[in-house]
């Protein structure tokens, strides 16, 4: 059991500052703010600039990240994405009084503090960019690394087959840069909770980072700086994960775990990139005897390139990042353990001869 968290992050409030007269903003109007970032957030449903709400029925709100949206107008203190015309983007933190230069072409971040997210501002030489806030998939693409993040294809498929829901209890690791991490925490919201296990301190520091950059502070996400090999320890209340989802080198050495921290119909997943890790993964959980349902895949997403009559498929694409496998904790009995001659039979039903086969004689 663990007794100490030490990462956990205690629940933000939310505070209004005053801001200054601006063109896009009506004057003496307030921003909403979540405690500790610096991105304005809506309250209860409310768009864009609060001139009425006090502050005291702010406060009151004890709001989480998820329930702070960020407002339309870009601010001071958070980072957003500029974009040239061939969709080239480049990440800058704003900041009262400073410089963006690109390519010997200068913005003053004043001129983009305050205009609405998906502006084109004009730079010192006549250069034209798109000013956007990021979407999550493009964050993580251009947000600090420690380690490699994982591409939106696969962080968008891992939740969904690991069926991560609201008020969901997730154990993950490794860390990493924390791409993964605000995936399941954008997911299992303020009633759920994110468990994170990473062996390096600095990548972790970095993950965090870049949660709160994204997020803001987190309450429900507890990280630590343990190995997965050696055990998922429950939190204080004793209470089995709903889903154990793993990004890390050896993952068949986590199986066994996930099998005791894992409540009966809660889900495995791990991303590994290479077929010999797959069959040591799939192996640990046929032995492990308690996960059923194992399926492994991979995904590729080919884009298009559409102008006029010319639509054809662009010439690049990522065409390997890596293979999942999901399995699910079920109770022993029904599926049981494959043996050599499964496997060989296996091996021969599958193929297409095979089935062309069953086909033809039916
Ligand atoms: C590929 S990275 C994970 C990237 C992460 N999913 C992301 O999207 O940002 C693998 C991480 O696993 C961590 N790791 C390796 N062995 C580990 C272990 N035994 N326990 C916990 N974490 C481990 C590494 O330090 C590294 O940060």
């Amino acid at each position: 059991m663990l007794t100490d968290l030490p990462h956990v992050f205690f629940p933000r409030v939310i505070s209004v500052r005053e801001v200054p007269a601006h063109p896009a903003r009506p004057e003496n109007s307030r921003l909403i703010f979540c405690e500790g970032t610096q991105a304005p957030v809506n309250y209860s449903g409310l768009v864009g600039v609060s001139s009425t709400m006090p502050r005291t029925s702010v406060a009151k709100g004890g709001m989480n990240h998820l329930e702070c949206r960020p407002m339309s107008h870009l601010t001071t203190g958070e980072r957003i994405h500029l974009v040239d015309k061939k969709g080239r983007q480049y990440a800058l933190t704003l900041k009262a009084g400073e410089i963006y230069q690109f390519s010997g072409q200068k913005i003053p971040h004043d001129e983009l503090i305050g205009r609405p997210d998906g502006t084109v501002v004009t730079l010192s030489g006549g250069k034209k960019m798109l000013a956007l806030r990021p979407t999550f998939g493009d964050y993580v693409l251009k947000m600090p690394r420690g380690a490699q993040v994982l591409y939106p294809k696969d962080l968008a498929l891992i939740p969904m087959w690991a069926d991560v829901y609201p008020g969901a209890r997730v154990f993950e690791a490794g860390t990493g840069s924390g791409a993964l991490t605000m995936a399941l925490l954008r997911l299992v919201g303020p009633q759920g909770l994110v468990v994170t296990y990473d062996l390096r301190e600095d990548f972790a520091k970095t993950a965090l980072a870049n949660i709160n950059r994204y997020l803001g502070p987190t309450p429900n996400l507890v990280s630590l700086r343990k190995s997965a090999y050696e055990g998922i320890d429950l939190l204080e209340d004793g209470v089995p994960f709903d889903r154990v989802v793993l990004d890390l080198p050896e993952p068949w050495q986590v199986v066994p775990h996930a099998a005791k921290a894992l409540r009966s119909g809660g889900i495995y997943l791990s991303f590994v990139p290479t077929v010999p890790q797959v069959v040591q993964t799939v192996e640990a959980l046929e032995r492990a005897k308690v996960f059923g349902m194992v399926e492994t895949f991979e995904s590729l997403i080919r884009t298009w390139s559409v102008l006029g009559r010319s639509v054809r498929p662009d010439h690049r694409m990522v065409a390997h990042s890596g293979f999942i496998t999901v399995a699910r904790k079920v109770e022993p009995g029904l599926l049981g353990v494959r043996s050599e001659s499964d496997s060989a039979e296996a091996a021969f039903s599958d193929s297409p001869d095979a089935i062309g086969m069953e086909e033809a004689t039916s």
